[in-house]
């Protein structure tokens, strides 16, 4: 264990020494100071090395490799931050003049409208701060729409049961009915139920394509039909938006409304619960209805001068879903790496992706079995599980893998597949990089079948070892260490 800074704290020792003043001292008025203040006592190398020290511990993509299934932990390119850091974009405060931010909101305008380009959508709020955000403002768009149209019936949000668990958190957060729809043996929405379960009191249907099984759905234009024909709306949760760039855009296929996941696709950082941000795309009918305020042109420019923009709040708006106007140092990232990239760049990542995911794939379907094996998008869901090994699950073969340094795939999701290992392995991996992994995960299945109670009592080289997660989550200490009572 790491000491903690109050531990390797020694009295007298101090960081930082301020400067004699050259202006009379004064008293701080009654009540500002505490006669006893415990911090820790340190210099600034003791707490350099501390907080260095503790970073060496966290698993990061700049690490090493991280084939979590569903979220892309792609690399993100340096240039990133480094246009996020610039003092125009870094210090620039949303309550300043507009005429003083014109740069900021030039580069939120131009995102709005390349997301839409590249989507196929009409408008573009860039204000929810991750992707369950966005689903929610989704499904409010929704829930608006029929409202507006005096269609009061629609109470239900039909969702796939191989769906991520935030699609039904949102719809029920919205007030609606989930009506879970099964998948069929091919690993798409089955057209039977989903035709049972449509009337008039289904107001949209939640659709992931590429699925979290990592599959294209192949019934996509059927299931928009039926829905449309029930009068529902298309959610589109774009989180998985990398299989697509450049070659396919949801709104074309019909798709009313989609968050973008900009902390996924566009290689925001993201991981530790933010921060994030989630965009909403809509179709036409619906650009009225986007949370606001957005950016837009306020005065048409020409050829000498720029155009102004300002903010527009929409029509029907369902008002403002975050504070100010969004996290706006992801917009620059992403800004950043869809400029790096441009049209055809934007498709070769979608192209490798693929390529990368069905190449793992190859390497690993004779050694773990894959229940819905046909070629994948850019990601693929295994069991961790053997008939031969009874005692070694899913869970014994991620914590294995932390041993052989990799972070684990996403575990136990999609919940259609028992003890599912979902494995991403992001455009940016080299083949070797996937060799090395796929060398490890066939060890490991044969660890298994020969001494299971490695994998049983794994991690067995990390700083903590198995950790009950239940209630790791459930009850957690976050220090543990507790002051001396008289310092
Ligand atoms: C398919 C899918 N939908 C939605 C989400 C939610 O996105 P976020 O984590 O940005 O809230 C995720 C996140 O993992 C996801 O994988």
């Amino acid at each position: 264990m790491t000491e903690t800074v109050y531990e390797m704290s020694s009295p007298g020792r101090i960081g930082f020494r301020f400067p004699e003043p050259d202006v009379p001292r004064s008293d701080l008025p009654a009540g500002l100071t505490r006669a006893n203040l415990p911090l820790p006592e340190l210099s600034e190398l003791d707490v350099v090395r501390h907080f260095i020290t503790l970073s060496k511990k966290n698993y990061s993509v700049d690490g090493g490799y991280y084939p979590l299934g569903s979220c892309t932990m792609k690399y993100n390119p340096k240039i990133n931050e480094e246009t996020a850091r610039l003092p125009g974009f870094a210090f620039t405060h949303p309550l300043q003049p507009i005429e003083t931010t014109q740069g900021s909101l030039a580069l939120m305008y131009d995102l709005q409208k390349n997301l839409c380009e590249i989507a196929g959508f009409a408008g573009v709020s860039l204000q929810p701060a991750a992707g369950a955000h966005g689903e929610l403002v989704g499904v409010l768009i929704i829930r608006s729409y029929h409202k507006s149209r005096g269609d009061t019936k629609r109470t239900k949000i039909l969702i796939p049961d191989s769906a991520h668990g935030t699609n039904p958190a949102s719809s029920a957060m919205s007030g609606f009915e989930v009506v879970p729809v099964c998948t069929d043996a091919k690993g798409n929405v089955d057209l039977d139920t989903l035709r049972s379960v449509c009337d008039d009191t289904v107001a949209g249907l939640m659709l992931t394509n590429p699925n979290t099984l990592g599959l294209f759905e192949q019934n996509v234009i059927d299931v928009i039909k039926i829905v449309h024909e029930a009068g529902g709306l298309i959610y589109g949760d774009g989180a998985n938006m990398n299989a697509l760039l450049g070659i396919c855009r949801p709104g074309d296929l019909g798709i009313d409304v989609m968050h973008f996941n900009l902390h996924k696709t566009f290689s925001t950082p993201h991981g530790g619960g933010g921060p994030g941000c989630g965009p909403v795309g809509v179709a036409k009918n619906l650009v009225e209805f986007l949370p606001g305020p957005i950016v837009d042109i306020t005065e048409e420019g020409d050829d000498e001068t720029p155009p102004l923009y300002g903010w527009r709040m929409p029509k029907n708006s369902i008002g403002r879903v975050k504070a100010f106007h969004g996290h706006f140092g992801m917009m620059v990232r992403a800004a950043t790496y869809i400029s790096m990239h441009g049209p055809d760049g934007l498709r070769d990542i979608a192209e490798m992706a693929v390529l990368n995911a069905n190449y793992l794939l190859a390497k690993l379907r004779n050694t773990y079995h894959v229940p819905f094996d046909r070629i994948c998008m850019h990601e693929f869901v295994m069991e961790g599980k053997w008939a031969d090994a009874p005692d070694v699950i899913a869970l014994d073969i991620s914590k294995r893998l932390m041993d052989y340094n990799y972070h684990p795939p996403t575990n136990y999701f999609p919940l259609i597949v028992h003890d599912a290992l979902m494995i991403e392995p992001t455009e940016t991996e080299s083949q070797q990089t996937l060799d090395a992994f796929a060398d490890a995960l066939v060890k490991i299945a044969d660890e298994a079948h020969t001494n299971p109670e490695l994998l049983k009592t794994a991690p067995h080289h990390t700083p903590v070892g198995r950790l009950d997660e239940v209630k790791a989550a459930r009850e957690l200490v976050l220090c543990c260490w507790t002051p001396p009572e008289n310092p």
